[in-house]
């Protein structure tokens, strides 16, 4: 069946269950609910004062290949961007890409094997469990699932750590947790947090990099 293929967002294996790997749409929608206090706006734009921050060191960097007259991965730099403000949002937290601007620990380039990857294993759930996604390979953190599951939890553990977080996603998360341990486990949240990273950093970067390609082809599509 198609609709298997969503159990490829159980990262970084099966125990980790996510809104978006659950099939019973009842219960999809139940385990969204718990979650969608984090999505508030008004509680989202509290991170807008370090958004503008990592948005002023991309015009940095803009502005310092500008002057060396050398060409800039522009791409990657707005990937750089929407990771650490994805962090922000998440769990208060930059990633550290756009300040460092690079690739740090290789996390980005990781992220984009495991889309190439998830892509295609969603059709063979039952192998990639039995071969990659289960606890046992998991648990060793080779894998790109992995990988991007320990950097996640790496900020989710400094982040609780940290007297200084805001109300983030997290914050939200971990109170429906608090309130119905019942409802929601903290492997959920844990899962939530790895999964939210992903969607929120890939889809945030292909709007600027579609968007100044678009404006490239045709600069009369720039906005006035
Ligand atoms: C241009 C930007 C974005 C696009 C086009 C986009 C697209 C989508 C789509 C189509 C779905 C539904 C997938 C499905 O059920 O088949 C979805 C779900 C989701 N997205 Fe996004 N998204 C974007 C930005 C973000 C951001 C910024 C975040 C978080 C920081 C995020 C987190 C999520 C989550 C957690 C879900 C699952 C929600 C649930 O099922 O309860 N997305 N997104």
């Amino acid at each position: 069946m198609h609709e298997d293929w969503y159990q490829v967002f159980a990262i970084p294996d099966y125990r980790y269950v996510t809104p978006q790997s659950t099939l019973d749409p009842k219960e999809k929608t139940e385990r969204s609910r718990l979650f969608a206090p984090g999505f508030t706006l008004s509680y989202l734009l509290r991170s807008e004062l370090q958004h503008d921050a990592n948005i002023a060191l991309l015009l940095d960097w803009m502005d310092k290949y500008a002057e060396a007259h050398e060409p800039m991965h522009l791409g990657k730099f707005f990937t750089y961007t929407e990771f650490d403000n994805a962090g922000e949002a998440i769990f208060s937290r930059s990633l550290g890409f756009i300040k460092a601007g690079h690739d740090v620990s290789g996390s980005v380039a990781n992220s984009r094997s495991l889309n190439r990857y998830m892509g295609i294993a969603g059709y063979y759930v039952w192998l990639l469990r039995l071969v990659v996604a289960n606890p046992l390979i998991t648990s060793l953190g080779l894998l790109p699932m992995g990988h991007l599951f320990r950097t996640s939890m790496e900020a989710l553990h400094q982040r609780k750590a940290d007297p200084d977080s805001r109300f983030d996603m997290v914050a939200h998360w971990l109170r429906v947790y608090q309130e119905y341990p019942g409802l929601l486990s903290y492997r959920d949240v844990e899962a939530m947090t790895a999964t939210t990273i992903a969607a929120g950093s890939d889809t945030l970067s292909c709007t600027p990099v579609s968007a100044t390609a678009i404006v490239l082809r045709s600069p009369s599509r720039a906005p006035p």
